[in-house]
């Protein structure tokens, strides 16, 4: 019966507060040897943004976005007194564009900024005549080694993406390419990280951030380190006294050993990994992020009906088929706000042409929020982690957050600021996420800025 069946999954999915603690304390030892050594699970990014800024960057400024989910082409104005204006286009990314080859890939980004430049700045004919040159920030979400800012090495793809010829190879250098190939008279001074631009983007309006945190198509986080407590770069010779923004990459947390979650990793959790395109891979991020949640929710249901619990009788094509279910389902589940469940009637007979009792549907909203609920939970880790590295818990801080998830899922903050708690005691309440500013938009203006800044003083 689903009420037995409750409660196992129940017992499969909870992390005690305990737990989250021993996580905690393994997550924070292994963000220690990615700055001591080189290529580690954790690589500890260094991102060549040095400081906060100041708040005054002023200007107007492009920005690329390649997220995971979409392609987004911004025209920012930066105002100073962190304030900014920005208009953008968005594309959304097909499956196919994901595996095409890497060059191919970046030449759609070029078209596509070429299309708003011709748009925006433009004449009748199409002609683009600019009076100051506008610099481009791009903002390319995925592992990349940098020694500068206008130069980044992509270490492995994640989210889904095996875009060939372009693992190991500079892309910043790969972009440059198409840009010329297309003529588009724009001038790319810095690539960054998501993480790293919603870091500084929400520092700029709210001086008490600290850490930033993407909980979307992928989790990661980015936070400013003092330079000489990033012994790996010793010999680059930077002025130890001052900081630079870290990009962790932290949903790489527990890939390879999977050691460090090994007590509540499921047998949904190995099957994702394993079927994935890239096996052993993004542990920690594969336990929570958007990519994956649907699919787990949809592994459990495919267990039940196997074993014949479920949907018997019934066609079950639809539902069989890998991420067939997306994570945005789970999100209408849980916050159906009808009594008979009638959103989830009617998501399963639409999408997969399945009927479903009441009990059922209570059953499936249940289980998503068992699954919401490890994610948001789970999550709470990497922040924890940081904010004891880094000892922020005394003075408490703000933690600036944004991805789908984030944004979209029904009551993730809430529950991401009990785990805190459960982590910390009371003292959990002064780490607070907020919704974050737009990273790759305006965070990418803002480092844009900053570069131009040290630039013309010579630094
Ligand atoms: C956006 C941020 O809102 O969220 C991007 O501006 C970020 O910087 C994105 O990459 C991540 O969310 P998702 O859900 O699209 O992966
Ligand atoms: C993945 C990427 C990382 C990015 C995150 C959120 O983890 O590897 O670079 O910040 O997704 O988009």
């Amino acid at each position: 019966d689903l009420k037995k069946l409750y409660e196992k999954y129940e017992k499969i999915f909870s992390i005690t507060p305990q737990r989250l603690r021993m996580i905690t304390d393994r997550f924070v030892g292994v963000l220690e040897e990615g700055l001591k050594k080189p290529d580690q699970t954790v690589p500890m990014l260094p991102a060549f943004v040095f400081g906060w800024p100041t708040g005054e960057e002023v200007g107007s400024y492009l920005a690329l976005d390649l997220g995971g989910t979409n392609l987004r082409v911004c025209h920012v104005v930066l105002k100073g007194q962190g304030k900014f204006e920005i208009t953008q286009t968005k594309f959304r990314l097909t499956e196919e564009q994901k595996q095409i080859e890497g060059q191919e890939l970046f030449d759609f980004c070029a078209e596509c900024l070429d299309t708003f430049v011709k748009d925006h700045f433009g004449d009748a004919n199409g002609e683009v005549i600019l009076e100051e040159e506008i610099a481009l920030g791009f903002t390319f979400s995925y592992p990349m080694s940098q020694d500068r800012i206008d130069h980044g090495k992509l270490i492995r793809w994640t989210k889904g993406f095996g875009n060939p010829n372009t693992e190991g190879r500079d892309c910043a250098a790969m972009f440059r390419a198409s840009l010329e190939k297309y003529g588009v008279p724009i001038k790319m001074t810095s690539l960054i990280n998501d993480t790293t631009g919603t870091l500084i983007a929400s520092n700029y309006v709210n001086k008490d951030t600290r850490i930033a945190c993407i909980f979307g198509t992928g989790c990661n986080a980015a936070y400013m380190e003092h330079i000489r407590d990033i012994p790996k770069i010793n010999d680059l010779g930077l002025p130890g006294d001052q900081d630079m923004a870290i990009n962790c990459e932290y949903g790489a947390f527990d890939s390879f050993t999977h050691e460090h979650m090994a007590e509540i990793r499921t047998k949904y959790d190995e099957h994702i990994d394993l079927h994935s395109n890239k096996p052993h891979e993004q542990t920690y991020e594969k336990m929570i992020a958007g990519l994956y949640l649907g699919e787990l929710f949809r592994l459990v249901l495919i267990e039940l009906s196997d074993e014949g619990d479920l949907f018997l009788g019934q066609n079950t094509y639809k539902i069989e088929k890998p991420y067939a279910f997306d994570t945005a389902f789970l999100s209408l589940i849980e916050s159906d706000p009808t009594d008979e469940l009638l959103t989830v009637t009617g998501l399963f007979t639409h999408f997969f042409g399945l009927d479903t009792t009441l009990e059922e549907r209570h059953f499936f909203r249940k289980l998503a929020r068992l699954i919401g609920t490890r994610a948001a939970r789970l999550s709470s880790c990497g922040i924890a982690a940081l904010v004891t590295k880094m000892g922020y818990l005394e003075q408490g801080c703000g933690v600036g957050a944004d991805g789908s998830l984030y944004s979209k899922y029904p009551g993730f903050p809430d529950r991401l600021h009990e785990a805190l708690e459960d982590i910390f005691g009371e003292k959990g309440k002064k780490i607070r996420t907020y919704q974050a500013e737009d990273g790759s938009g305006v965070g990418s203006a803002i480092i844009a800025a900053m570069t131009k800044a040290r630039k013309e003083a010579g630094i």
